[in-house]
């Protein structure tokens, strides 16, 4: 494996995807682990990552030096670069000017880590500081007009660094040089396969689980879809799933769950109908917090009833994923939980009783689509986009009612099919409608209309803390905003959401 010392970077998850699509396994620790610890874990390589400080500040995060002397080879970057080079007797200083963007970098020195690239490349630069001094027992690999040690490596040690981010998409041949360091300078090999992953997977969930059975609870997302084909894989009718239908859903979901999981899996699949209980729940409700908290203790409810039901229970499968346990802390090796956990309304709480199974909890976001085609799910799931825990309710403004349920239900479904038929629903990352507590004065044939208004938010992001509005073509936006006003009874008029995250949320509420 490789570890990926975090110092901070908002790129330490990207670095561990990219040596992941090398097949090559990737863990993110903490920036101050110590060499011994380190050396525990076997790595083949460690990549020092990015991070905002500078090496000379106070309180600026350190690595253990000894860990330069372990042998094992290592790649600083950015930061981590610069940290390499003050500790083994080079010098950092200041930029005038911060370097953020583009820059042609020349290299000198073609094998190594720039082995089969051309002369010149182009990388993508993100700093404040620089080396401006590097010891005797350093030699420059590549430099730019303004970067004279933008990639550098000891004489004799496998020490390697370089002031650029090979991880980003803007340095085009970036997956070529994270690949030489991690096959050819750590000898890496092609080791870690999603079908792999999924047979060992498979083997240690039946041997914790047993005999006993296992709960999961279906939301039609793509993770816990994952997680139950993984789970059936592993252990066939021991597995009973959960899907709740609290009436927030999207149209056709419960449909749909239904057809995956009982059709082709032919799982033990429970399916509570619980849009009277609520949508009680949330008669008179404005308050978008408080939605948010009679939906999670109603949903805990029914789950509890449900599962009680259901002889032999021991395991609750959840689809944590490898950013959830990153950003929460959860890993004693892995850095300290710095970024604000993700509202989930669908967690479960510990009370229910059960123990908890987490089969995904090593994987990125990517690598779960990917298993689950391996595991035979269809591309329209594994592609689907996310929706939250809290449903349509969240995207009914004002007081959530079955009629407006319905209404947002036909328009939303014709946001997504219009997408989906232009075939951009791949390239953005959400999109859907959302109802406004607004009526507006209108005109259809020769009638005064004064009915009410529908938003359309399309995002594009990676991550979901920030986002892009979409720049949908001009015909598409018409198209969408003709149908659901011809076809949805009680809308007269469709606006598009151009606010981006931050500072507006994807949702409205
Ligand atoms: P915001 O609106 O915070 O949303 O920009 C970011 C992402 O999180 C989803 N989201 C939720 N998911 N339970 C969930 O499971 C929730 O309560 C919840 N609230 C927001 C949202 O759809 C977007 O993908």
């Amino acid at each position: 494996r490789i570890l990926v010392l975090d110092f901070g970077s908002q790129y330490a998850q990207l670095i561990a995807r990219r040596v992941r699509e090398q097949n090559v396994y990737c863990q993110i620790v903490r920036h101050d682990l110590t060499a011994q610890r380190i050396a525990a874990l076997r790595p083949k390589g460690i990549i020092l990552s990015g991070g905002p400080s500078s090496v000379y500040q106070d309180g600026a995060p350190q690595c253990d030096p000894a860990l330069f002397d372990l042998g094992i080879p290592v790649l600083g970057i950015c930061y981590g670069m610069q940290l390499a080079c003050a500790a083994l007797g080079g010098k950092v200083d200041h930029t005038p000017s911060r370097e953020y963007g583009r820059a042609s970098c020349n290299v000198q020195v073609s094998d190594g880590l720039f082995a089969g690239l051309p002369e010149s490349i182009e990388v993508w630069m993100s700093h404040g500081d620089q080396v401006s001094a590097i010891a005797d027992e350093f030699e420059t690999l590549a430099a730019t007009p303004t970067c004279p040690f933008a990639a550098i490596r000891h004489r004799s040690r496998p020490i390697f660094g370089m002031q650029f981010h090979p991880e980003v998409t803007h340095t085009p041949l970036g997956s070529q040089i994270l690949r030489n360091f991690v096959r050819g300078v750590c000898g890496c090999e092609d080791s870690w396969r999603l079908s792999d992953f999924a047979d060992e997977a498979v083997q240690r969930i039946r041997g914790i689980v047993g005999d006993r059975r296992v709960i999961c609870g279906l939301s039609g997302g793509v993770d816990s879809s994952v997680v139950a084909a993984l789970l059936y894989r592993a252990i066939g009718d021991q597995l009973s799933c959960i899907l709740i239908d609290n009436g927030l859903l999207r149209k056709n979901e419960q449909s749909l769950v239904i057809d995956e999981f009982s059709n082709h899996f032919k799982t033990d699949l429970h399916v509570v109908d619980a849009e009277d209980r609520f949508l009680a729940d949330l008669a008179g409700i404005t308050e978008p917090q408080e939605k948010r908290r009679r939906i999670g203790h109603a949903f805990i409810e029914c789950f509890k009833d449900e599962a009680e039901k259901i002889e032999n229970a021991h395991f609750l499968a959840q689809g944590t994923l490898y950013p959830d346990v990153i950003e929460s802390g959860a890993d004693p090796d892995g850095p300290a939980a710095t970024i604000k956990l993700h509202h989930n309304v669908g967690g479960l709480p510990d009370e229910l009783g059960f123990e908890l199974i987490e089969p995904l909890r090593d994987l990125f976001k990517d690598e779960v689509r990917r298993l689950g085609l391996e595991l035979g799910l269809p591309e329209s799931l594994v592609w689907r986009h996310p929706f939250p825990g809290p449903g349509l309710a969240v995207r009914c403004l004002g007081e959530v009612t079955r009629d407006k349920l319905a209404i947002l239900r036909e328009a939303d479904a014709i946001v997504v099919q219009e997408i989906q038929d232009a075939g951009l629903y791949r390239e953005t990352s959400q999109a859907f409608a959302v109802l406004l507590p607004v009526q507006s004065v209108g005109v259809m044939g020769d009638a005064r209309t004064y009915d009410r208004a529908v938003a359309v938010r399309c995002v594009n992001t990676d991550d979901f803390m920030t986002a892009d509005w979409s720049h949908l073509p001009y015909d598409l936006l018409a198209k969408i905003s003709t149908r659901i006003i011809n076809e949805v009874k009680g809308i007269n008029r469709v606006c598009y959401d151009i606010s981006s995250k931050p500072p507006a949320t994807i949702e409205w509420e």
